[in-house]
């Protein structure tokens, strides 16, 4: 039997990092998942959806000494952000697990002691460029130039620590295997090959322990050992599932495993993963899916730009559902997209006011019009008529085909082809003239186009529900259909499959349509009313300072500088070394600027340094200056900005 025939979904999304607030790349493979298990659940397969956070590791102790806070106490506060976003997009996730719960511990440990009694896992020593924000190693050949992170671009650290390894490099004949026996094992196809072709370039172990940090999973029986952030998040997937447990969830959902995860992260899922899974005895992930990257208005999303789109903002403005379809809709799933909000409120009204909204509030109309509201008690029609028998097998494809489409993950696909079906019944009602019928008289033929178009429309209430649950709802319950829309049974539908005696109410439009001008004067609004929010005198009363005498001033000899050089300092991951060329003299200083700025951001600029400021030693080196930047707490997130001057102005002059 195929896993299909089996009818067992179990999809997973990534779970996130708790030191950030949730964005629309969270939200997106969030939405994906649940759009998909819905579809599963209308189905009728055993389905199960897993979400959660990664509470561990460096990023979050980082992150919390930042706010002057326990881990812990920064892992509750931020994890009600994730809590409270999934609620308001309606993700119907069946269980939310943080890694630091205890059902989760234990079954790290249980992995960890496994595999070192089955002797796939060895302690060894470790020396190597690390990367700090993406927690991993980065192996000589992959560095960017400057000793950066290939795939953030930020400043590696050099480390050298006694660590456990797991022995990867053993599995990968029975990796390439694996993935030569399921090709749709790792989807879009450009994912399989890139998988692949790092997984013939050869394997090398993998240190999964870390002795420089605290904030981890205890190794057992080697305490000073945390277990590697990425072993214990990759845990979590089997582990709310009550792993190695007999009997439960896990001999039910984990043979049909799925996993979403974004194109970043995909190595980690189809690579590691897969094989510590082999070396545990369980079968690897039946998919896993990597999907693209969403940029903003063709521009890199980040906070230093401030152009982070934030969810709960899109959420308030549009409702959840439209915001759910145009992220499903927008980008074919698995590219990269881009995001703009204009483009958000031109789908709005096209597709949902249009398209959809249309087609509902004119089929209901009419049959208040013209029958006070009770559907017709015929049969739809059973194909004597060209056009009606085009619409019914347009309605019984597009069934099967959006099935298809969801099983290959192509969320976008799916939407395309229901909306040729809200297309066509548009079409229906134009080239059928309902109103004319009425007038000419012909009754039978009028009961007839009012069924079909009725009919679809039940049709298309389930088919809309995965992506827009509350529209779904809406549809259905204009429609004069009893009860809430079920949850189970699509593939049941039939055509002309309703009981007697509907009675349809229409309601409010579903989705009012969007004066673009009026819109536009909101949106500066909106985007005005943001900046103020993060202006620093909002967020923390300004700091005041006592006056100073002109002469208290003159008494910082305050000069330009050019950067020639940047170095990164060991084991410090805040700080820099910095060449400096003043003109009359070279100088050395350290400054804590690493986490905001890549050094080939620095090197040529003209910075302004405080020359004459008592030296201070930084981890053995003597810092003889200091670099002036504004501070500023943006989006919750502290930010820099150098005081640079312009380049062709001359080093050594003073500021006064
Ligand atoms: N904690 C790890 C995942 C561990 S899974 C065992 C992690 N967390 S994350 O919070 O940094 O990222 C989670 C997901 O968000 C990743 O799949 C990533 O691809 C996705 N996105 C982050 N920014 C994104 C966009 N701009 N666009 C789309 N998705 C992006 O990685």
């Amino acid at each position: 039997m195929t896993e299909r025939e089996r009818g067992g979904f179990y999809l997973t999304t990534p779970i996130y990092y708790v030191n950030d607030v949730p964005h629309i790349g969270h939200a997106y493979t969030t939405i994906a998942c649940d759009a998909l298990s819905r579809w599963h659940r209308m189905r009728g397969d055993v389905t199960r959806f897993l979400t959660g956070v990664d509470e561990h590791g460096q990023k979050i102790q980082q992150a919390a000494e930042q706010r002057g806070m326990t881990p812990i106490e920064l892992c509750d506060e931020v994890v009600v952000n994730f809590r409270n976003l999934w609620d308001v997009l309606g993700i119907s996730s069946d269980d939310f697990i943080r890694t630091t719960e205890e059902r989760h511990i234990k079954v790290v440990q249980h992995f960890f002691r496994t595999l070192t009694d089955r002797g796939d896992i060895y302690k060894g020593s470790y020396e190597g460029w690390y990367c700090v924000p993406c927690e991993t190693y980065v192996p000589e050949g992959q560095m960017g130039a400057g000793s950066v992170c290939p795939d953030c671009r930020r400043p590696l650290v050099r480390m050298s620590e006694e660590s456990y390894f797991f022995r990867l490099s053993n599995y990968q004949d029975a990796l390439i295997r694996h993935y030569e026996e399921h090709p749709d094992a790792i989807m879009p196809r450009a994912r399989y090959n890139e998988v692949m072709s790092f997984i013939r370039s050869g394997l090398q172990d993998l240190s999964v322990s870390r002795t420089t940090l605290k904030w981890g999973i205890p190794v057992p029986g080697d305490e000073r050992h945390v277990v590697y952030v990425w072993l214990d998040a990759l845990v979590n997937y089997i582990s709310a599932l009550n792993y190695p447990t007999p009997g439960e969830m896990w001999e039910v959902h984990w043979p049909n495993v799925r996993h979403m995860v974004g194109k970043d992260i995909i190595r980690f899922h189809a690579v590691i993963w897969p094989a510590i899974l082999m070396a545990m005895g369980v079968n690897p992930p039946v998919r896993i899916f990597a999907h693209g990257w969403w940029t903003v208005e063709g521009d890199k999303m980040s906070k230093s730009k401030g152009n982070v789109v934030d969810p709960f903002e899109m959420t308030s403005v549009y409702g959840a559902d439209a915001f759910r379809y145009f992220v499903m809709r927008e980008v074919p799933f698995g590219n990269d997209g881009d995001f703009s909000e204009l483009g958000m409120v031109q789908r709005i009204n096209s597709d949902l006011a249009n398209d959809l909204g249309n087609l509902l509030n004119r089929t209901l109309q009419m049959i208040e019009k013209y029958r006070d509201g009770r559907l017709p008690e015929v049969a739809p029609c059973e194909g004597s008529n060209d056009a009606d028998h085009a619409l019914r097998k347009l309605a019984e494809r597009t069934l099967l085909d959006m099935d298809r489409d969801m099983e290959n993950f192509a969320l976008d696909s799916a939407l395309k082809t229901l909306w040729s079906l809200i297309g066509a019944g548009n079409k229906y009602i134009d080239e059928t003239q309902p109103w004319k019928l009425g007038r000419e008289g012909s009754g039978e033929r009028l009961d007839a186009v009012l069924r079909n178009l009725w009919e679809i429309l039940r049709l298309i209430a389930f088919l809309v529900y995965p992506y827009m649950p509350g529209t779904a709802g809406r549809i259905w319950t204009q429609l004069g259909l009893p009860g809430g829309l079920p949850e189970a049974g699509i593939m049941d539908w039939r055509w002309g499959g309703a009981d007697p005696g509907i009675v349809v109410k229409k309601a409010d439009v579903l989705f009012p349509r969007i004066d673009v001008a009026k819109w536009r004067e909101e949106k500066s609004a909106r985007d005005a009313a943001k900046t103020a929010a993060s202006a620093p005198g909002d967020s923390a009363p300004a700091e005041k300072f006592d006056q100073v005498e002109m002469d208290d001033f003159k008494k910082l000899e305050i000069r330009v500088a050019r950067v020639d050089s940047v170095e990164v300092v060991k084991n410090a991951d805040k700080l820099y070394k910095l060449h400096l060329d003043l003109g009359f003299e070279n100088r050395v200083i350290v400054s804590g600027i690493r986490e905001f700025y890549r050094p080939e951001d620095l090197i040529g600029r003209k910075i302004l340094v405080l020359c004459n400021l008592k030296p201070a030693k930084f981890r053995g080196i003597e810092s003889r200056g200091m670099l002036l930047a504004a501070e500023a707490t943006a989006s919750g997130c502290e930010t820099i900005s150098l005081a640079v001057v312009d380049d062709d102005f001359p080093v050594g002059a003073l500021v006064r």
